[in-house]
């Protein structure tokens, strides 16, 4: 089966209170959004990458992806999940069902091509697909508006969610469209997919793979990438 790649980069970057959205914020003297194209690029099963930017957009052309032909920028949606959605139209008629479409958070510029690929063999006879998790170093409560800890949860059982997130394109279609019928909040593709009772499988990724939200991970992010 052939991978399809989509890079959702539509969003606005609220949480990072920065001048210009997200994707054009520099790490050292390098826009975020090339940083994390460039190593999805190097991934050997990655040949086209198709990008949701914002409708609004202004940034991209000054990037120096702009100009690399394996890149097919596209129009994102409102929620994260459209952004997805648009980019599973781009190739809806030359995919087939089995085929596998991997999803990678433009803020992620610290994934490293050895997950990627481990995470796609792990895949490899799965029927459904799966993602890249880090075990949670945290202890995490579950806390009411008032205040007070209702609940502990079980750290040993629990995994941050990471991306790439891999699903074959007829199992992912079908989740998002049920979440969207179903008006379901959904913050990842994996949860999209649980919603229809499928179990998507979790593959151990580096922990350092952060998603650069607030301002002071694009200093963890160009600190993670130089030991890289
Ligand atoms: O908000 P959050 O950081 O979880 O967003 C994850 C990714 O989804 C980011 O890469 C962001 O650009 C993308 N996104 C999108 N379209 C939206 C909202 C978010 O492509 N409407």
């Amino acid at each position: 089966p052939r991978v399809w790649t989509i890079v959702p980069a539509a969003g606005v970057g609220a949480r990072m209170r920065a001048d210009r959205p997200k994707p054009y914020l520099r790490l050292g003297d390098r826009f975020l959004i090339d940083l994390t194209l460039e190593r999805l690029l190097k991934v050997g099963r990655i040949d086209t990458i198709y990008l949701a930017l914002h409708p609004d957009d202004r940034w991209w052309g000054n990037t120096e992806s702009a100009s690399n032909g394996r890149i097919v920028p596209f129009t994102g949606g409102a929620e994260r999940d459209d952004s997805v959605r648009a980019g599973l139209d781009q190739f809806r008629g030359r995919a087939s069902p089995l085929d596998w479409v991997l999803v990678h958070d433009v803020a992620r510029p610290c994934v490293r091509e050895a997950d990627i690929d481990s995470l796609l063999d792990e895949l490899a006879e799965n029927r459904v697909g799966g993602l890249l998790g880090a075990p949670l170093t945290d202890t995490i409560k579950e806390v009411g508006a008032d205040g007070a800890v209702k609940a502990t949860a079980d750290r040993s059982r629990l995994w941050r969610a990471l991306t790439p997130q891999v699903f074959r394109f007829e199992v992912l279609d079908r989740a998002l469209q049920s979440a969207r019928e179903n008006s379901a909040k959904i913050t990842d593709e994996a949860s999209a997919v649980e919603l229809l009772g499928l179990q998507p499988r979790l593959v151990a990724g580096c922990a350092d793979n952060i998603k650069v939200t607030v301002p002071e991970d694009l200093a963890l992010a160009a600190w993670i990438l130089r030991g890289h």
